[in-house]
Parts: C-alpha cells; sequence; structure tokens
C-alpha cells in the first residue's frame, strides 16, 4: 500500500477520492463503538474512522489493537466530517477518511513521554527529550524547527550563489591553534604523540582561500569549541563562513544585509528593513550597557557625571573626581519592585565589585529613596528633565568607573525589561527585529593579570588604516576594523577586514600580542609564508547558523534547532558520548591515561 497523499493535504475537494495514507498512530478515541485515528506524518494529521459495521471484522480488531505511535497504512475514502465534528486547528479538519483496509507496519512500546501534546510535551525534561530525541523530533514543532534549519540553509546557498560565491569545504582535521576558545583535540595513530586540533572556525583556512585567488567563498562551516556551554553555545555548532577579495567593510555589510533580508523573507514572509543602523562600540555600551543591545526596547542608560561632579551626596562626587561616572535608567513602571527583585537587580551590581545599587522609587508623588535628602533641586531637576520621571517610576544609579557602570546597569536593564514584560507592561511583537551593525570596537583590549594585550577578536582583524601607527605606541586608541550584526540582543555573526600584509601581521603577533617568534613561525608561519605571495586584501564574516534558525523559529535555545545536541555538560544523551575507548585503541593512539577508568 503505497501512500497517495500525505496527511496535511486532504480537503473538502478531495471527498468521495479513495485514498492511502501512512504514518504513525498519533491519537486514538474510541465513541459509541468507532474508533478514531489521527494518523501523522511529518507534513501534519488526518482523523481516520473504523465503523465496526462498515469493516471486515478482522480489520476492525486490528484497529482495537492499535497503540500510540504504532506505524500503519490505511485506505480508505475521504468523506466530510458530521457537523459540529470539524477540528479548525488542522488543516484537514473539514474532512476524515473512512477507512477499508489498515496494514500494521509496525508496533511501538509504551512511550517514555507523550509526543501528541504540545503541553505535555512542553513540561517533559529536556534529559528525557534529549536521550530519545527520535521520539522528541517526532513533535511537530521539532519538525518544523529542521523544517526552517533546512530551508534557510538552501536560501542561502542559494543567495550567496547568485553573488558569485563558491561553496568550499575546509578540513575538520586541523592543527591547534590557539585563538580565543579552547579546542578539542585529536590524537593521531600514524604521527605518535602528535594531535590534530578540531577547528574553532575556518578562519584561516578561508583566508589562505583568498591567497589561493577564490575570491568569494562561503561554507555552512562546522565550528569547534571546549567552552562552557549556555542556551545559546554548543561545543559543536554551525557557521555561514564567508570570506571576499578586493572589498571594504561597506561592501560586507551589503552583502549580509542581503542575505538577511533574502532569508527572513523566504522563513517568515518579512521585509526586513535595510540597511541597518551602524552603532559604534562605545555608544552601544553607553547607552545599552552591552555589546549586543535589545533595541526592541527604550530604558536607555543616562549620563549625569557633569551634574553630580560637585555634589554634596559624597558616593557620587567621589567616584566622578576619581575619573568614574554617574548612570541612571529610568525602570518605568517599576516602583512595584518586589523586595527579591530589588536584592536581585543589587546583586547583579555586587557582581561588578559595587558596593551597592543606589535606586528611587516615585510612589503617591514623593521620590523615596535614602540617597535623595542628599540632592539640591537642580540635582533633581536634572534628573527629572533627562528621565522623564513619572509617578510610578523605578530610578535606578551605579557609581563606577566609566564600563563596570555601563554594564552594571545594561544587566539591569535587561532584568527589568524581563520584569515589565511578565507583568505585560512592555509588549514585544515576536515578528520584530531590530538589527544593528556594531562597529569600532577597539583593536586590543588589555589583561591586567597577564599585563599584556590581547586581540578583542582575533589577531587577524585589521586595524582601522588611520590607526596604524599607533599599534605600538598606544594600543588603546587603535579601532580593529571588526562589525558584529546584532539582532534583539543577540550577536548573530561577526567579522572584519584582514590583515593582508605580511608585515603588519608580523607586528602585530611579535610586538603588539608578544608572541614569540618561534612561537608565531609554529603556529602561523604557514600564513604569513602565504601572505608573501600576493595576498589580496580580503574580509569576511561568520553568522551564527543555530542562533540564526532559533532566532527565526522563535525559540531561545539553540538546542531546540539542532537534530542532536548536547547537553550543557557537553554530553550526548542518546548515543552516551563521549565515552571511553579499549587499552588497545589507547595503545595504537600512544595514549595513557592518568585518570581512573570509570566502571
Ligand atoms: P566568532 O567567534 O565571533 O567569529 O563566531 C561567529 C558567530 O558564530 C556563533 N557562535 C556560536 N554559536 C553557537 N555555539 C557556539 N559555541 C558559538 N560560538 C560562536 C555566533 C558568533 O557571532 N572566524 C570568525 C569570523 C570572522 O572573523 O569571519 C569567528 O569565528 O553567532
Ligand atoms: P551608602 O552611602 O554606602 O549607604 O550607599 C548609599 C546607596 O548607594 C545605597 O543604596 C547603596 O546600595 C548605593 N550604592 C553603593 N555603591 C554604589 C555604586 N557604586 N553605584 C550606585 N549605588 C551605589
Amino acid at each position: 500500500m503505497k501512500r497517495t497523499h500525505h496527511c496535511n493535504e486532504l480537503r473538502p475537494e478531495h471527498i468521495g477520492q479513495t485514498v492511502t495514507l501512512s504514518g504513525w498512530v498519533h491519537s486514538r478515541r474510541d465513541l459509541g463503538g468507532v474508533i478514531f485515528i489521527d494518523v501523522r506524518d511529518r507534513e501534519g494529521r488526518t482523523q481516520t474512522v473504523y465503523d465496526p459495521s462498515d469493516l471486515p471484522p478482522e480489520v476492525f480488531h486490528r484497529a482495537e489493537a492499535l497503540r500510540s505511535e504504532y506505524v500503519i497504512a490505511v485506505t480508505g475514502k475521504v468523506r466530510r466530517r458530521p457537523e459540529g465534528t470539524t477540528n479548525p486547528k488542522i488543516a484537514t479538519g473539514e474532512v476524515e477518511v473512512a477507512v477499508s483496509s489498515l496494514t500494521v507496519l509496525n508496533q511501538a512500546d509504551v512511550l517514555p513521554f507523550q509526543v501528541d501534546d504540545p503541553e505535555v510535551a512542553s513540561k517533559v525534561n529536556e534529559e528525557l527529550r534529549l536521550k530519545y530525541r527520535y521520539l522528541d523530533l517526532r513533535r511537530p514543532e521539532m519538525i518544523r524547527n529542521l523544517r526552517m534549519r533546512s530551508k534557510v540553509a538552501i536560501a542561502t546557498r542559494q543567495h550567496l550563489d547568485e553573488q558569485g560565491f563558491l561553496e568550499v569545504e575546509t578540513p575538520t582535521l586541523f592543527k591547534s591553534t590557539p585563538e580565543g576558545a579552547r579546542e578539542f583535540v585529536v590524537p593521531c595513530r600514524t604521527n605518535p604523540g602528535q594531535f590534530y586540533a578540531l577547528p574553532q572556525s575556518p578562519q584561516q583556512f578561508k583566508q589562505i582561500l583568498m591567497v589561493a585567488g577564490v575570491e568569494r567563498y562561503f561554507q555552512l562551516a562546522r565550528c569547534y569549541r571546549d567552552e562552557d556551554l549556555r542556551a545559546d553555545r554548543q561545543p559543536e555548532f554551525t557557521q555561514v563562513d564567508i570570506e571576499m577579495s578586493f572589498v571594504d567593510r561597506e561592501d560586507l555589510y551589503q552583502l549580509i544585509e542581503g542575505l538577511l533580508k533574502r532569508i527572513w523573507k523566504v522563513a517568515l514572509g518579512i521585509d526586513l528593513p535595510t540597511p541597518f543602523p551602524r552603532l559604534s562600540f562605545h555608544e552601544v555600551l553607553n547607552r545599552f550597557g552591552i555589546d549586543k543591545p535589545d533595541m526592541r526596547f527604550g530604558l536607555e542608560l543616562v549620563d549625569f557625571s557633569e551634574e553630580f561632579r560637585l555634589s554634596s551626596f559624597k558616593l557620587f562626587n567621589s567616584v566622578v573626581a576619581s575619573g568614574g561616572v554617574v548612570k541612571a535608567l529610568n525602570a518605568k513602571g517599576l516602583a512595584c519592585a518586589t523586595q527579591g527583585q530589588l536584592d536581585a537587580m543589587t546583586e547583579i551590581a555586587r557582581s561588578f565589585g559595587a558596593k551597592g545599587l543606589a535606586f528611587i522609587k516615585i510612589e503617591n508623588g514623593e521620590w523615596k529613596s535614602p540617597i535623595v535628602k542628599f540632592f539640591t533641586e537642580a540635582e533633581k531637576a536634572a534628573l527629572q528633565n533627562k528621565l522623564n520621571i513619572q509617578e510610578g517610576d523605578l530610578v535606578l544609579f551605579a557609581a563606577d568607573q566609566w564600563l563596570n557602570a555601563c554594564e552594571i546597569l545594561g544587566k539591569i536593564r535587561l532584568y527589568c525589561a524581563e520584569v515589565l514584560k511578565a507583568q505585560g507592561k512592555l509588549i514585544i511583537s515576536p515578528n520584530q527585529f531590530n538589527f544593528l551593525w556594531v562597529v569600532d570596537f577597539p583593536l586590543l583590549s588589555f589583561d591586567k593579570e597577564m599585563n599584556r594585550w590581547y586581540s578583542s577578536h582575533h589577531p587577524f582583524t585589521a586595524p582601522v588604516e588611520e590607526d596604524v601607527p599607533f599599534l605600538i605606541s598606544d594600543p588603546k586608541r587603535v579601532r580593529g576594523q571588526h562589525y558584529d550584526v546584532v539582532v534583539n540582543g543577540v550577536e548573530l555573526g561577526g567579522g572584519s577586514i584582514r590583515i593582508h600584509q605580511p608585515d603588519i601581521q608580523k607586528t602585530v603577533f611579535e610586538q603588539v600580542l608578544q608572541i614569540p617568534p618561534e612561537m608565531v613561525q609554529a603556529r602561523f608561519g604557514y600564513m604569513l609564508d602565504a601572505f608573501r605571495y600576493g595576498a589580496p586584501p580580503h574580509g569576511g564574516i561568520a553568522l551564527g547558523f543555530d542562533r540564526m534558525v532559533a532566532i527565526l523559529c522563535g525559540t531561545s535555545s539553540i538546542r531546540d534547532v539542532i537534530a542532536f545536541p548536547k547537553t550543557a555538560k557537553g554530553t550526548c544523551l542518546m548515543t552516551e558520548s563521549p565515552g571511553q575507548v579499549d587499552v588497545r585503541q589507547l595503545r595504537d593512539l600512544h595514549l595513557e591515561l592518568k585518570v581512573a577508568k570509570k566502571e
């Protein structure tokens, strides 16, 4: 019995036709001796009806024996459902199939969790879902996510192909070249004591492809990073990795805006407005307290350093005198915050080393706060004007060095937004996507413990042309030609124009990053060599593919858009990896273990 239709296909126009469906037993109801089974396949579901008065007894008995998730094929006639029994929730809800023949293709054990009810499924613990991922993936929401992922991958390939890009695969057995995150290493049997490393990104290969004259490269590249995991991070993940020759930053912005426009249209039917706004790193920190701001709502940070420079409130004036700032945020409508919520916010400030978190509640026409008594009328008027203070507001302060003050209020801003959302005071449409470019990052950041500079992104990022003379004399002021594309508070991707001159690259490695020349040679020698044979100017970007699909699916965890993800501990619960290897394998790999073997 070959299927004639899928389970989301039958409509009133099919009434009277004899059809064959195959799929899984989704749900079953017995009503007045008649059995109703919803058959589900990848596309949807259809109600099938087994009436003992129309069926040979053995067929009806087979129907009686059906249980959840049995695999069946049925043939029958499409008919209109009786008045009052249509189901507007499903696309096939106006019709049903009156079954004449039924084949059981396979049975199923009792499931460890229900897959037919989204309400129930959303409460199943994730470990169980991951252990039985093949059942979890049967759920319509998960199939929808996989379908979205596939659609976006295809749209990406089509778009980049039309733009003249070549899809090139680069090795995943690479060598160890720490570029930030920790790597996974792979022992090599044929070279005793030597290891491959899995690439954290194809960064170096894609740059070499530019030297090779490929000009426009892309890859849906698998990347591996041994980092601490969170909802938006996996140890293996996928990037839409791109590199182009003879371009500047503007070309990259245009390309990516075009690609994202295409993807959003194909995936959601949404026309993204372009160009995306561009904000400097300094501006986003100053206004939103984070380098990946969620711009779907305001609650911006406001600076009051000038107003409080000569204040009689010592906490504020002393911070300004020592080169710090006083910043405030008006959490509109949050004067009702509970003590627990205020404690949580204070804890955020403390986690950044602040002694506390000053705030003012505006209630019953009064500014309630122990610090208000220190404020002059002029200071109060400044707060009133710049923060538009109204009844019911909650004003929060951070007095600290600039970056710390920004980051404290940045976290508090996000916390307040969550509280306001939960209270229904902040409403954000699921179809709102606020994209932006964050630009003008500092090329270098200083590591106080190690007492040296390190690359804010990676060491291949080109400095802004006019800042090159300061690379050694004043590294702090050098801006990188780096850009991040951010949407709704998520860093979707990042890239840069690269250094293509071997001498500048060598200066950055040896004199700025202070990597000893022998080590530079060992790690990056092949790249510096390649650059001596005519490297074109080039630049690129990588978009986090899993993050992009998660955003398009409206889920906050990238695990929901990866067929077989790892847990936060980096394990696969279905296959039980990582696992041990036997002694012989270790011997072949010339390895000896120092940890005791687990029983
Ligand atoms: P970067 O390290 O910023 O840049 O990575 C680019 C994008 O990849 C995504 N991403 C991740 N997604 C899931 N799990 C992870 N563990 C993870 N880590 C990163 C993010 C991020 O924005 N080679 C450079 C790109 C370049 O310069 O062209 C790079 O890898 O969305
Ligand atoms: P104190 O003068 O120490 O009693 O602090 C007055 C208020 O300022 C208290 O509510 C503290 O929580 C708060 N506070 C302390 N340090 C800071 C800071 N760095 N920024 C903002 N508020 C602070």
